[in-house]
This record gives structure tokens, C-alpha cells and sequence, in this order.
């Protein structure tokens, strides 16, 4: 059990006149033990993963609409993305009933007692419940059910442009590159324009679409691909297929952590994968990424990706494809193509 899920369990009486109950964002694994809610909801599809088998009837990928006015209390997990945090809170605060409780938990170096500031602006009434195993467990009543919940509130638009031409694309707060193009992504759709007649053939998959730039690109310089793009994050898949209307792009816009819901063989991967995760680094996700993308490439299939410099990209490359070309560098990024 995760520190901030032992310290709401240590708190459960909190909770024990509350019918019904939303739980939104809990972690990995984390079944909640000895709170029954009524309905639980994730934007991460590892989260969902991790917990459709246990909670079957209860678990939600994705702010679907709540009903109004339903829940007597919700517990928001802080989460790792800063700017997700006030779309979770007004999601919750849709659901609440007027008087209704909200429940804030999360760890200290996550930023939880910053997070419950935000608290202030759905109540006159904020406290701490308590504190231990470094994390912060708050409380807020919240006098009035806030207004239905509509993501379209929190999404907005910046300009990009392929081949010279100015497009738009969607961005939402907590999903990556914000507002603005990230420059290691822009570094590789200088090479993937580059290299397009020769390697956007057939099936093409965006891995970490974020908020859709890289296939959006591949699908409006070869109309033809059959376009894929994935995403772990509810939000990211949701900017994306905003992104694709306002570019009257069509694709397959699916959840998938890592290649796991890729069925079959691609002809492209071009992504700029993830990282880091948290305050963490973790390179367990695009170390695994490259080991399993051979598999799942046809042959004479182009991998190209974009990196940070400093990430042993070349290494893992050249060990799983035997060659591994450097087509852009920059003093942070790399443009690594290889294939299969
Ligand atoms: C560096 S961002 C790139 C986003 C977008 N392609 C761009 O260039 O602006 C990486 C993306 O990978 C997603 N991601 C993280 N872990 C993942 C996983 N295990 N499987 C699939 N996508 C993942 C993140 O949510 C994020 O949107």
C-alpha cells in the first residue's frame, strides 16, 4: 500500500458514514482497503490496469460525466502532473452534494500542502486531517454542487506548422508540452518531413502521442499511412483526437501502456517517448519500449525518435537493431532512426 493510501486507511473513520463515496486518481495496486467506494476513476490506463479486475463494476478510465449531486464525499489522490490537479477537483466538485466532503491526500514532496490551496477556491472550510509517513491528508466541505464537468472548459489551442503551413493543436493543463511545441519534438518533425517519402508507408504508429503532434504531422504530409497513436494518459488521448478534428485528421486513438495493446506488425514508430516519470527518473519505459518495438515492426519498418542527449539511446538502439543513425543533435536532443 502506497504512504498516502495507509494514511487514508488510518483515517477511515473519516469516511465510515459516507454511502457514497468517489474515489479519483488512488495509485497503482491500491484497492483502498476498508473504504467502499462507490465509484473510482482514473486518467491512467496502468491505474485502470491494476485495479479492473478488483473493482469491475466500480472503476472508470477517464472523466466521464458524473452524476450530479450524487456523492457524499470524494477523495482526490495529488497528482504527479501539477495541472491536472484543478480538472480533478472540479470533476469531484461536480459530482458532490451540496455540504458534500473533499478529501485531499498526497505526499509532501509531491507538493500536497501547496495542492491544498487550491481547496480555498471550492470552500470556505479547509483543514488538515492529518499528517504522517510524509504525506498530508485534507478536508474541505464544499457548500455547493459545483457546475456539470466539461473538459472542453480546460482545453485551449497553440499554433504549429507543417511544411510552412499554420496549423492548430489542442493542449490541456498536465498534458506534456503545454501550450507549446516541446523543441526535442520539433527537432524530429524537421527529420520525419525530411524523411517522409521513404519511410511513412502503411501502418504508422505515434508512441506518447501527448497531445498529438508527431502523427498528426506523418498523416497530413501522407494522407495515405494508416495512423495508430497511443497514449497511458486519458487526457493525452483526449487532446489528441481534439487535435486530430481541428486538423480533419483521421486515426486509431487508443490507450495502451507501452506496445501492450499494439496488435500485429507496423511499418513506422516515431515518437518522443517518455522518460520520466514524477519526480523520478525512470528509463524502465522507453528501455522497454525499444526491446519490444522490434517485435513489433515489420521488416525494413523505420523506428525514429527524439531523446535527450544524456540518455543512453544510441546503446540500447544499436544492441536491439545493430545500427543506430544520428540525424539531429542539439545540446539537449538526439534524432536516433534506425530499422528493422
Ligand atoms: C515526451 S511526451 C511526448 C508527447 C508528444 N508525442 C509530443 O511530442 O509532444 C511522452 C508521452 O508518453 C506518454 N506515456 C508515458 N508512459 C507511457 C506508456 N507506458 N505507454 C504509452 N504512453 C506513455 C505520456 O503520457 C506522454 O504523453
Amino acid at each position: 500500500m502506497q504512504p498516502s493510501s495507509q494514511l487514508v486507511k488510518r483515517n477511515e473513520d473519516q469516511f465510515e458514514s459516507i454511502s457514497e463515496l468517489l474515489v479519483l486518481n488512488p495509485p497503482k495496486d491500491d484497492v483502498q482497503d476498508g473504504l467502499s467506494p462507490t465509484k473510482v476513476v482514473t486518467v491512467d490506463y496502468r491505474v485502470f490496469q491494476s485495479l479492473e479486475a478488483a473493482l469491475p463494476d466500480s472503476i472508470t478510465f477517464g472523466l466521464q460525466p458524473l452524476d450530479r449531486g450524487k456523492f457524499d464525499a470524494a477523495l482526490v489522490f495529488v497528482p504527479k502532473a501539477k495541472g491536472e490537479l484543478n480538472i480533478l477537483l472540479s470533476y469531484a466538485c461536480s459530482g458532490l452534494k451540496p455540504g458534500g466532503k473533499l478529501f485531499l491526500v498526497g505526499a509532501k514532496k509531491e507538493g500536497v500542502a501547496s495542492a491544498a490551496k487550491q481547496l480555498t477556491n471550492w470552500s470556505d472550510n479547509v483543514y488538515k486531517v492529518d499528517s504522517a509517513k510524509h504525506c498530508q491528508l485534507w478536508k474541505a466541505e464544499v457548500a455547493e454542487t459545483a457546475k456539470p464537468f466539461e473538459l472542453a472548459q480546460f482545453m485551449s489551442t497553440f499554433k504549429f506548422s507543417v511544411n510552412g503551413e499554420p496549423r492548430e493543436l489542442a493542449t490541456i493543463p498536465g498534458v506534456f508540452s503545454y501550450e507549446r511545441l516541446d523543441i526535442g519534438t520539433e527537432l524530429l518533425l524537421a527529420q520525419i518531413s525530411a524523411h517522409a517519402d521513404k519511410m511513412l508507408k502503411g501502418r504508422v504508429l505515434d508512441f506518447g502521442c501527448g497531445s498529438g503532434p508527431i502523427g498528426i504531422m506523418a498523416k497530413i504530409l501522407k494522407p495515405e499511412i494508416e495512423l495508430e497513436m497511443v497514449d497511458i494518459n486519458w487526457l493525452a488521448l483526449e487532446c489528441t483526437k481534439r487535435s486530430c478534428e481541428l486538423n480533419q485528421v483521421t486515426a486509431s486513438i487508443y490507450p495502451s501502456d507501452g506496445w501492450a495493446a499494439v496488435e500485429g506488425r507496423v511499418n513506422a514508430v516515431l515518437s518522443n517517448p517518455p522518460f520520466h516519470e514524477g519526480v523520478a527518473y525512470d528509463y524502465q519505459t522507453s528501455e522497454r519500449f525499444i526491446q519490444q518495438a522490434k517485435d513489433k515492426m515489420n521488416k525494413y519498418a523505420v523506428l525514429m525518435i527524439v531523446a535527450n542527449g544524456f540518455l543512453k539511446y544510441a546503446t540500447v538502439i544499436e544492441h536491439h537493431f545493430g545500427r543506430c543513425d544520428v540525424l539531429a543533435e542539439t545540446t539537449k536532443f538526439r534524432v536516433y532512426k534506425t530499422y528493422r
